[in-house]
C-alpha cells in the first residue's frame, strides 16, 4: 500500500517552536514488525531534553528527526514473519526510533502486546516510557512490607505509577508533592509532603522510624535529602540526576541498557485492566497541537500524563 501519514517532525534543535506535524511516506513493515495505525501516543520531558539538544552526548540525533516511544494502536499491516500480529488487533507498545508521534507507524513485533478492553486508549498510550521508568526504579530499591519510600514528584508521569507500585509491595509510601496533588495521593494510601523548603524535616516527621528507600524521579537536589535522610546509597534510584548518581554511587534503573520490555507492558496493562493500577490522564491533544502539548508538559507539573491522539 502507498499513500501518505502525517508525522511529528523536526529538523533541528530548538524550543517548542521546531516542531511540525508533516505529511510522510506511509511506512512500510520489515521482517517481524508490523504497521500500527496510531490511536494515542503519550509525550515524555525525554524528548524534549533531545529535541532541545541537551542530550546530544547521549542520544545523538539526525535530521529529519521524528519523535515519541510511547504509543497504542490498531495494527493496520503485518510484515513477513511477525506472526504474533494480525490486522486489527489492539495493540500497547513502544517505538525505539523516535516515531510514535504519527497517524502511522512501523514497530518490532515484540515491542507490542495486546491492550486489554477494559485499558482506555489514552492510558494505553501513555503507558510505556512512565511505567518503565516506574516499574524499573521501585524494583531496584526493592520496597518490601514494613519498610518506608519516599519518592520524589510523586503525582506526575513516573511518580504516580512509583508511588502505586511501591504500596503494592507493602511498603509505607511517603510522596513529595504540590498540595494541589495531595488528595489524590492520600486516596491512593500514599503519605503526601509538600516538596521545598522544610522538605527534609516534614519527611522526618512523617516518618519516625526513618526511611528506606528512595525513589528521585525529579532530580535537583533530591539525591542529597535521600542521602542526609540516612538512607543506603544501594537503596537510591534516581532515573533523572545522573550527575549526582555518578558521585554518589546510587542506582540509576532502568538505565538504557536494562529497560524493561514488552512483558513489563503487560504486566502494568493487566494491573490497569484489573482495577490495581491508576494512569492519570492530565490531558488529550490532536497530533496537530503538539506544541500545545509540550507547552502544558515542560511547565513540570502535570499530574499523570499528557497524550496525542493523531
Ligand atoms: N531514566 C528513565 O528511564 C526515565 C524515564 C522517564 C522519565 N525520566 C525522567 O524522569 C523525570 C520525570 O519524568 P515524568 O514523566 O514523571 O515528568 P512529569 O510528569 O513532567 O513530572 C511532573 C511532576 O514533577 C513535579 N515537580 C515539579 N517540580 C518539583 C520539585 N521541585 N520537587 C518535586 N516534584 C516536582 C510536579 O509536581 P507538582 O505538580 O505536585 O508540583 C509534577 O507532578 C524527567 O526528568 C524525565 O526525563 C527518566
Amino acid at each position: 500500500m502507498t499513500g501518505t501519514s502525517k508525522a511529528v517532525r523536526y529538523d533541528e534543535f530548538g524550543g517548542i517552536e521546531v516542531l511540525r506535524v508533516d505529511e510522510v511516506e506511509r511506512p512500510v513493515p520489515g521482517d517481524g514488525q508490523v504497521l500500527v495505525r496510531v490511536k494515542a501516543a503519550g509525550i515524555n520531558p525525554g524528548e524534549a531534553a533531545i529535541r532541545a539538544g541537551a542530550m546530544a552526548h547521549i542520544f545523538p540525533s539526525t535530521f529529519p528527526s521524528g519523535q515519541g516511544s510511547d504509543l497504542a494502536g490498531i495494527v493496520a499491516e503485518v510484515g513477513a514473519g511477525a506472526d504474533s500480529c494480525s490486522v486489527g488487533d489492539e495493540v500497547i507498545g513502544f517505538s525505539e526510533k523516535r516515531s510514535s508521534q504519527a497517524e502511522l507507524v512501523v514497530v518490532d513485533a515484540d515491542k507490542l502486546t495486546p491492550k486489554p478492553r477494559e485499558v482506555s486508549w489514552e492510558v494505553a498510550g501513555g503507558l510505556y516510557v512512565a511505567g518503565a521508568a516506574a516499574w524499573g526504579a521501585v524494583h531496584s530499591v526493592r520496597p518490601d512490607k514494613g519498610e518506608t519510600v519516599v519518592v520524589s514528584a510523586a503525582a506526575g508521569g513516573v511518580g504516580s505509577l512509583a508511588v502505586q507500585l511501591a504500596r503494592r509491595a507493602g511498603a509505607t509510601v511517603i510522596g513529595l508533592a504540590g498540595a494541589h496533588n495531595h488528595a489524590w495521593l492520600r486516596g491512593h494510601g500514599v503519605i503526601a509532603v509538600e516538596y521545598g523548603d522544610g522538605v527534609l524535616d516534614r519527611i522526618k516527621a512523617a516518618a519516625p522510624d526513618g526511611v528506606d528507600a528512595f525513589i528521585d524521579t525529579h532530580g535537583g537536589g533530591y539525591v542529597e535529602l535521600a542521602l542526609a535522610l540516612g538512607v543506603p546509597v544501594e537503596r537510591i534510584d534516581t532515573i533523572a540526576d545522573f550527575a549526582a548518581a555518578a558521585r554518589y554511587g546510587v542506582l540509576t534503573e532502568p538505565g538504557p541498557n536494562a529497560r524493561p520490555g514488552a512483558e513489563v507492558l503487560a504486566a502494568l496493562a493487566a494491573l490497569i485492566a484489573e482495577g490495581h493500577l491508576e494512569v492519570p490522564i492530565a490531558n488529550t491533544y490532536p497530533l496537530a497541537q503538539v506544541r500545545q502539548a509540550y507547552t502544558e508538559l515542560e511547565r513540570r507539573h502535570t499530574h499523570g500524563k499528557i497524550v496525542l491522539a493523531p
